[in-house]
């Protein structure tokens, strides 16, 4: 099964943000395109609105001005639904409404013919419920585009229960030709991105909730420790609380209310009154003139330790051991069982956090970081009868590291590997669920949200064992079943035990 023929015609409707953009995408590949819009005149603003960003992409040498008149005279504008006639595919990006949608696919199905692929790019519907009133429902496909779809490479090509499979393939190809990296998805709530990125809002906001550290911290160790490019505090603001919000709600209700999916009840507060982020001036940060952005924690500067034991293998943090070295510290290496531990001179213990509480006042957690040499922050965490010369002992070796520390409270799992164990958790349930495909998987979750790293790649570069322990651990703290890592991670974990021959 191959990609639409470039001479066929192309129709979206809905022209706003994501029908103009969809819109392009097809043109510049070459279709011919038609736009209809319900609201009068519409359909001409987008051509226009479109018209215009050609002309920017002629500016910056990216279109031949040739190119672009040909584009131009392509596009065309429909007065009504009838004018889509003969068309081979049509991208629906209407308002996000179930009943607005299945009417105008079934007023479409009066349109083309039997041939023409029916598309929707909805971001939280079910597929499978927005084709579910179609005559012809296997011609029936999601193609969820990220905005702004010109730029954005992603495309979830999503496969609703009565979608025949050559219409998926059809779409598949077809965005490719249109240059997009398309990834094949079940009809499932969020798809791919929307359900496996929940954890990164979702452990950020539990950390708050749970007093374990302010938003400018949180999002200050999240980018600083975990690589993200924006911690979730300040991403929210600027996606919009509600909007992140309601995709957080439809999730959780099209899952049946799974309480992974939870929503967070400060989130609702913050939309309730008001507060949507940088759209409203004031989100979980304050962007009205003369506002000041409030610091993340950061411990004043303390000694570095003389020398450090290092005890077995630190596991994902086996780079510190050289660093350390690099900074000039003594590192004396000893035996040890189990997870590896660093033990400083005052004889306390600071460890990777697993998921425990640190409720001994000799031990000190650190968090997660994605490349301990390339972070710029690492929060440390214990709990508040710890001796403080050791918090300082432990604060004082990373600054020699080059580090910034910020102490957070001591909520289990901390902030990055909590967050990074629930993303490859959320991950492996979807792929032992038969959602995608793991390298679907970790291409979207980079190009859709970002990542420095898809969650199999992460899993893979921390240890098969690492999530499910972590999780297993902070499930045991927290037993809502919210962090309970799912049946296939402990497969995988279990799996990965059998063949290295470690008694699970
Ligand atoms: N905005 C995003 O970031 C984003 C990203 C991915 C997917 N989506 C999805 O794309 C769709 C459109 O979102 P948007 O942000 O472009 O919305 P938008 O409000 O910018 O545009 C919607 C357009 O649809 C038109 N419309 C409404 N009902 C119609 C009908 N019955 N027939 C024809 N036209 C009609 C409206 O006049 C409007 O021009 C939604 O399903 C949304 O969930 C949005």
């Amino acid at each position: 099964m191959t990609a639409l023929d470039l001479s066929s015609p192309v129709a979206v409707v809905g022209t706003g943000t994501m029908g103009q953009g969809i819109a392009q995408v097809a043109l510049v590949a070459g279709h011919p395109v038609r736009l209809y819009d319900a609201a009068p005149g519409r359909a001409r603003e987008a051509a226009d609105a479109i018209g215009a960003r050609l002309d920017r992409l002629v500016e910056k040498d990216r279109l031949t001005g040739a190119e672009r008149d040909a584009a131009r005279a392509r596009l065309t504008p429909a007065e009504t639904l009838d004018g889509l006639a003969g068309c081979a595919l049509v991208v629906e990006a209407v308002v996000e409404r179930l009943d607005v949608k299945q009417e105008l696919f079934r007023a479409l199905e009066d349109v083309v013919g039997e041939d023409c692929l029916l598309a929707t790019n909805t971001s939280s519907l079910s597929v499978t419920a927005v084709g579910g009133a179609l005559r012809v429902p296997g011609r029936f496909v999601g193609l969820h585009f990220f905005n702004p779809a010109p730029l954005l490479p992603l495309v979830e090509v999503v496969a609703g229960f009565a979608t025949d499979p050559a219409s998926a393939t059809r779409a598949y190809e077809t965005a490719r030709a249109w240059g997009k990296t398309p990834v094949a998805c079940a009809d499932t709530p969020g798809f791919l991105v929307n359900r496996i990125a929940r954890p990164f809002y979702a452990e950020a906001l539990a950390v708050h909730e749970d007093r374990g550290a302010d938003p400018a911290t949180i999002d200050a160790v999240l980018r600083g420790s975990g690589g993200f490019r924006m911690g979730a505090f300040e991403l929210t603001d600027l996606i919009g609380q509600d909007v992140n919000e309601s995709v957080t709600h439809s999730v959780w209700q099209g899952f049946f209310q799974d309480v992974r999916f939870t929503p967070s009840l400060a989130q609702r507060r913050l939309v309730e009154s008001g507060r949507l982020g940088r759209k409203s001036g004031q989100g979980w940060y304050d962007y009205r003139d003369g506002a000041e952005r409030p610091e993340p924690h950061t411990a004043g500067p303390a000694e570095a330790p003389a020398y450090v034991v290092v005890e077995g293998d630190l596991g994902p943090a086996a780079e510190l051991v050289g660093l350390i070295r690099e900074a000039g510290i003594e590192v004396r290496p000893e035996d040890g069982y189990g997870a590896g531990r660093l033990v400083l001179p005052g004889g306390g213990t600071l460890r990777l956090t697993d998921g425990e509480l640190p409720v001994s006042e000799d031990l000190v957690h650190f968090d997660l970081a994605l490349d301990y040499r390339a972070a710029a922050r690492i929060a440390l965490s214990a709990t508040a009868g710890v001796r403080p010369s050791l918090l300082s002992e432990a604060t004082g070796l990373f600054q020699a590291l080059g580090k910034k520390v910020s102490v957070v409270g001591d909520v289990p799992g901390m902030i990055v590997a909590r967050t990074v164990a629930r993303i490859i958790d959320l991950a492996f349930d979807a792929v032992a669920k038969g959602v995608a495909a793991p390298e679907d998987v970790d291409t979207a979750m980079r190009l859709g949200v970002n990542y420095p790293l898809g969650p199999f790649e992460w899993s893979r570069r921390l240890g098969d064992t690492w999530a499910y322990y972590l999780l297993a651990n902070v499930h045991e703290w927290e037993p809502s079943g919210r962090c309970a890592p799912s049946l296939a991670l402990h497969r995988h974990a279990e799996a990965a035990e059998d063949r290295e021959g470690t008694p699970s």
